[in-house]
């Protein structure tokens, strides 16, 4: 995981690369650092745990440096302390580095019986102390570099400063992203555009084997073997979009508050008059008649989105759908992706996420079509995709993904609408009929947040509790697991999700007076059985909240709480609708508990590591 970012220009850097590390914070936030080269010094400071606890070091930089290097961090090996944190430097080398070096271990150990020594547990620390060794051999940094990044195995991309070369900046890139943004008299690097997006006119996006020697006014890129390699400068075309709390207490509710809008404004982007947009939903650039099946792939909040829409897609498109965890899926034997047939579709909020970009490859090496649903424009996913749908949600900072989300059921369901009239499965009725009710969604999506004020007394009774489960049927099953990671991720109590039928199967053992069990029992094709589900748990004492129509009596006689819901008639709809309850009980629940609700412990918002 982690991110770097670098500038040399004529303006203050270190500033720069602090407001840069703001940026890319979610890519993890246990220890933070930055390098610098002032008056033929190399100048280091880094310190443990949020990059704010940088900021205090920040003044021990002179003003007038016009080169560094960032870095903040998510533990791989080693701890998160001072000592482990980045960058990591020599007497001639500071260096950033994002990603796993496999090998590090055998190479640590050939330097240590040469004499050289280590401060920290880190595997990058190797590349720094090889980097050194061989430039005191070579006595060439360029020499040094292309030699060290031939040792180097797993996944990297480096950022280095050179103390006797104060006007360059050293770039390597293999399997983590990395792009330079062009600027007049300034460059940047950084793992990702959105920390020179507003300031940058043209993106390098760096391929796996290549390297980069940046200046202020020029960029020289590498292969492997050292050929040079024609610059393609990308125009950076977007912006990244406010990134300011707006008065919440944390993004987390400011984002689970903005979906009305981002509901809305995904109707704009996709709906034109009585037609979908096909082209905004990515459908006009795929080969779609010669698909015969769907393999979507994702992790975590995004794979639950993935999961959500087999129950749509399948019923819609009339085509086998597979959904796999990105992780599992990415080492899974290539039988099951057929040859220009199957279509692989790429979930992912940050476009990051680097067992979903892996899982991308791996299907095209088998000759897969590969679409994606992002967020993020020029991310690595929306890059490596023969289409992309953005879902245009703005940015997410909250690690639990919100608005995300329910971005991307809705995203997923007009895409399976738009791509079923396409191949016939849907015709312009049924396209029509779905879009009436679609006009009523960002109403009942408004009506939805109305649970926000009621919740405060259910929290005020559960928070306590140790264990939860989460329980639903059909499309509600998703979002039960939905439930159980919000929860989890953010207060840090157990939390389980199940299918309603799995109950019997084992989770009722647990039910007891000391279990809460949130049951969501929208009045769907499946309410009847999610009701003879919960008499059960009735049975056993089970405390149970339930999700629903606050005028279903039943749900009231057989529920110790209500969380009220809307109730529409689409199952994809519904499920948005029944996502913001759970979504308001785990952010209140964690608030109650007092955790870092934005940035919990463990987390990151973007898993760019194995
Ligand atoms: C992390 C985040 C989750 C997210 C998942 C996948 O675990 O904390 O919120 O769902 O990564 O991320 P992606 O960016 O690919 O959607």
């Amino acid at each position: 995981m982690c991110g770097i970012v670098g500038y040399i220009g004529t303006k203050n850097a270190v500033d720069i690369v602090y407001k840069g590390l703001q940026q890319l914070e979610y890519r993890g936030y246990d220890s933070a650092g930055i390098a610098a080269i002032s008056g033929g010094e190399l100048l280091l400071e880094k310190e443990e745990g949020k990059l704010i606890n940088l900021e205090k070091h920040l003044s021990k930089f002179p003003t007038t440096q016009e080169i560094a290097i960032g870095h903040t961090r998510w533990a791989t090996h080693g701890k998160p302390s001072r000592e482990n944190a980045h960058p990591h430097a020599t007497e001639m080398f500071a260096l950033v580095h994002n990603g796993i070096i496999e090998n590090y271990e055998e190479i640590k150990s050939e330097l240590i019986k040469e004499g050289y020594r280590f401060q920290s547990e880190t595997d990058t620390e190797v590349i720094v102390v090889l980097l050194q060794k061989l430039y005191d051999e070579l006595k060439s940094i360029e020499g040094a570099i292309a030699k060290t990044f031939s040792r180097l195995e797993g996944a990297f991309s480096l950022g280095i400063l050179a103390k006797d070369d104060p006007e360059s900046m050293y770039l390597v890139k293999q399997g983590s992203p990395l792009v330079i943004g062009r600027g007049s008299g300034e460059n940047y690097f950084g793992s990702d555009i959105t920390t020179f997006a507003e300031v940058a006119k043209y993106a390098i996006f760096l391929n796996d084997g290549e390297w980069a020697k940046v200046t202020k006014d020029s960029i020289e890129l590498w292969d492997h073997d050292g050929n040079a390699v024609k610059i393609k400068p990308t125009p950076i075309n977007w912006t990244p979009g406010s990134a300011d709390k707006h008065g919440y207490r944390h993004y987390m509710l400011k984002e689970i508050h903005e979906q009305p809008a981002v509901i809305s404004k995904a109707i704009t982007n996709f709906v034109e008059g009585n037609q979908l947009n096909s082209e905004a939903l990515g459908v006009n650039a795929l080969a779609c008649e010669k698909i015969t099946n769907i393999s979507i792939v994702a992790c975590g909040t995004a794979y639950i989105a993935g999961m959500l829409s087999k129950y749509f897609l399948e019923d819609l498109t009339s085509l086998p759908v597979n959904v796999d965890l990105a992780s599992e899926f990415r080492y899974r034997k290539p039988h099951m992706l057929k040859e220009g047939k199957t279509l692989v579709i790429a979930v992912s909020q940050s476009g990051e996420t680097a067992d979903t970009l892996a899982s991308i490859k791996h299907a095209k090496e088998a000759g897969c079509q590969i679409m994606s649903v992002c967020n993020v424009a020029y991310s690595s996913i929306d890059r490596e995709s023969d289409s992309t749908l953005l879902m245009q949600a703005g940015p997410e900072i909250g690690v639990a993904s919100t608005k995300a989300f329910t971005s991307q059921i809705l995203c997923l369901y007009l895409w399976a609408n738009a791509f079923s009239q396409r191949i016939g499965t849907l015709d312009q009725i049924g396209v029509e009929k779905m879009l009436e009710k679609l006009s009523s969604l960002p109403v009942h999506v408004n009506s939805a947040m109305n649970c926000e004020e009621g919740i405060h007394d259910i929290v005020n009774r559960f928070y306590e509790f140790p264990n939860f489960l989460y329980v639903g049927r059909g499309p509600s099953y998703p979002i039960a697991l939905e439930g159980a990671l919000k929860l989890k991720e953010i207060s840090y109590i157990h939390a389980e999700g199940y299918a309603s039928g799995e109950l019997k199967h084992g989770p009722i053992a647990l039910v007891d007076k000391h279990m809460p069990i949130v049951a969501l029992a929208p009045k769907d094709d499946y309410y009847d059985k999610t009701i003879s589900n919960i008499e059960e748990i009735k049975a056993r004492e089970g405390l149970i909240i339930g999700v629903g129509d606050d005028q279903d009596q039943t749900l009231k006689r057989l529920c110790d709480a209500v969380i009220a819901c809307p109730q529409v008639d689409n199952a994809a709809f519904q499920a948005i609708l029944t996502t913001i309850p759970i979504q308001f009980l785990a952010y209140y629940i964690a608030v109650k508990r007092g955790t870092d609700v934005d940035q919990p412990r463990n987390l990151a918002k973007s898993v760019t590591v194995e």
